[in-house]
């Protein structure tokens, strides 16, 4: 065997390597992952759960009632189920990190479930409530940049054809209304088949 076959054997082969590492690292961004480090699954159920830096309560994301509700924060008793589905179907059912996702609640009593962002007649600003029917009202989590255990949700605006406007971080205002373009909300998702409760 000469070494010059040998050496392009080599060649091709890092290569080779190296391209397929970087498709398989860009295909795949990190799975979101639940406070049990359970990847956190399209289509189940969890309970979002907002971080606070005083122990005394937990708060939760709810609705403010069963019809076009505001999606909003409140006590832990108030939770309600909330569901992922990504846009783009993939092979398994992993949310991942930046992926564009509906968000529904999941509570038999509610007439709209699905997230959308809306002018709020009240308020004049925008805020996060139900009734959305199609796929425009999209959103995506990722990684808290500064806690590596939280996640924050954003918003991703896609009303306009090839506007490319990028994803705003979803927050809560004064009245506990969750609201887009603001500071983050740092979330952790609980699954109520693991025993989700207060931690
Ligand atoms: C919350 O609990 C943690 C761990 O139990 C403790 O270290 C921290 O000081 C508590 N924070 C407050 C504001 O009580
Ligand atoms: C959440 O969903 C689970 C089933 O996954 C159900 O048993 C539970 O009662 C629901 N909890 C609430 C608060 O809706
Ligand atoms: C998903 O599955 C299909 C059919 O089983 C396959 O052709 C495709 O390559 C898979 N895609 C990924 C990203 O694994």
């Amino acid at each position: 065997m000469n070494t010059k076959f040998l050496g392009l054997s080599f060649f091709l082969f890092a290569f080779i390597a190296t391209s397929f590492s970087e498709a398989v690292h860009t295909e795949d961004a990190a799975a979101v992952l639940d406070v049990f480090n359970h990847a956190v699954l399209a289509g189940a159920r969890y309970f979002i759960e907002a971080s606070s830096t005083d122990n005394t309560t937990t708060l939760a994301v709810t609705a403010s009632g069963i019809c076009n509700s505001d999606v909003i924060l409140s006590t832990w008793n108030d939770r309600l189920n909330i569901t992922f589905s990504p846009t783009i179907k993939s092979n398994d059912s992993v949310i991942r990190e930046g992926t564009q996702l509906v968000v529904n609640f999941d509570a038999p009593s509610m007439v709209t479930t699905m997230w959308m962002i809306q002018l709020s007649p009240t308020t004049g600003g925008y805020v996060v409530t139900t009734g959305g029917v199609d796929r425009l009202n999209q959103f995506m989590i990722t990684k808290s940049e500064d806690h590596d255990d939280l996640y924050q949700l954003s918003f991703c605006p896609m009303g306009e054809p090839f506007c490319t406007c990028p994803c705003v971080p979803v927050g809560v205002n004064g009245d506990k209304n969750l609201v887009p373009n603001a500071d983050p909300l740092l979330v952790k998702f609980q699954r109520h088949e693991y025993g989700a409760q207060t931690i």
